[in-house]
Order: structure tokens, then sequence, then C-alpha cells
């Protein structure tokens, strides 16, 4: 509802130009300290999963891993971290991504899925899609079905949700924000 998606707006935290001029950073940790906001995202996110079977969460290093683990917890399921290159201890498979401004890599272990298992990717923000769309490709190399992607904050400009959907990728985000 838009009273609840301004509730939860407002929860989150705009730091003008930050990490440089004319950006507005929207920091997500007053959300996390809000118990009442924090609860209502999460619950949010999972309501359409609820009594569905899911085998396995992914979240994204770094802030998805925060929500993720909420998430997997809500629906009984299983966790996998998707981390930064050279985190991983065991046999790990790798894609590059592409960032804003040039690319990374991104790793899960080979074994963290097992094919054909469901899995709902997690992380705080989509904005150009770049680091979820090298995500969904990770999971799906190692046969997971990607079932749904869901983020609390969608920067709808930049267009990464519609690159997902190209994907056919299943997307849910609880909060747009128009302008970067
Ligand atoms: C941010 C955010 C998403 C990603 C979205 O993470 O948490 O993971 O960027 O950007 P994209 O859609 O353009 O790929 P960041 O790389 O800053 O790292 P962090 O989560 O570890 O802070
Ligand atoms: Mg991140």
């Amino acid at each position: 509802s838009p009273a609840f998606e301004n509730d939860l707006k407002a929860a989150i935290r705009a730091i003008p130009d930050y990490p440089k001029p004319g950006i507005i950073f929207r920091d997500i940790t007053t959300l996390l300290g809000s118990a009442r906001a924090f609860r209502r995202a999460v619950d949010e996110l999972v309501q359409p999963w609820a009594g569905s079977k899911i085998d396995k969460i992914a979240g994204i290093e770094a802030r998805g891993f925060i929500i993720g683990g909420a998430i997997a917890h809500q629906l009984s399921a299983g966790f996998i971290p998707i981390r930064k290159k050279g985190k991983l201890p065991h046999k790990s498979v790798r894609i590059a991504y592409s960032l804003e401004y040039g690319i990374d890599e991104m790793e899960m272990h080979e074994d963290a899925v097992t094919p054909g298992e469901r899995v709902i990717l997690v992380d705080d923000l989509i904005a150009t899609g770049g680091t979820a769309e090298g995500a969904v490709k990770l999971l799906r190399q190692m046969g997971a079905e990607v079932v749904s992607a869901v983020f609390m904050v969608d920067l709808p400009e930049l267009g990464g949700a519609d690159k997902l959907r190209a994907l056919g990728v299943n997307v849910r985000t609880l909060v747009s924000f128009e302008g970067h």
C-alpha cells in the first residue's frame, strides 16, 4: 500500500552528495535500526512465498546478508552467501559483473546449491542491476531455479529491475526512489 511504502521510505535516510556530488545515497541503516520498519520490510518481502517450498535464500555481500538472513529464517530456508572474490574457503565458482564504473567478481561455493533447488535472491537495493544479474547467472549456472529476486529499494531510472525481468526473473521491490 502507498502508506506502507511511505512509512518505509521515511525510515530510509537520504545522504546528499555521497559518495560523490550529485548522488543521493539511500542509507538503509536507519530502517534496519527500527525494529518495526525492519520487521515490516522483511514480512512484506516474504509474504508471496509464505507456505511455498523455498530451498534457499542467496544473499549478496554485504548488505544482502542482513536481509537475506532474516528472510531465510522466516521461510525456514537455507542461506547461500554470494561473496566478493577471494573470501570463500572452499572450491568456488566465480563470475565477473559490471558496476557503474568498471567490473568486479563475485563467488559462491560450488556445492552451495543442488540442481533444481528453488532459490530466492536477496539484496538491499537494485540500481543498474549489474550485481544482481551476476548473481542470477551464477545461481543458474549451478542449476538453481531462481524463483524471485527481492530488494527493499529500487532506483528504477537505472533500469536494474527491468534488466532482471528481461532475463525472466520475477522481481519484487518495496520502495522506489526516482532520481539518484
Ligand atoms: C550496492 C548495493 C547492491 C549494489 C546495487 O552494493 O548494496 O548490492 O550496490 O548496484 P547495481 O544494481 O548497480 O549493481 P555495494 O557494491 O556498494 O557493496 P556493499 O553491499 O558491500 O556495501
Ligand atoms: Mg551490495
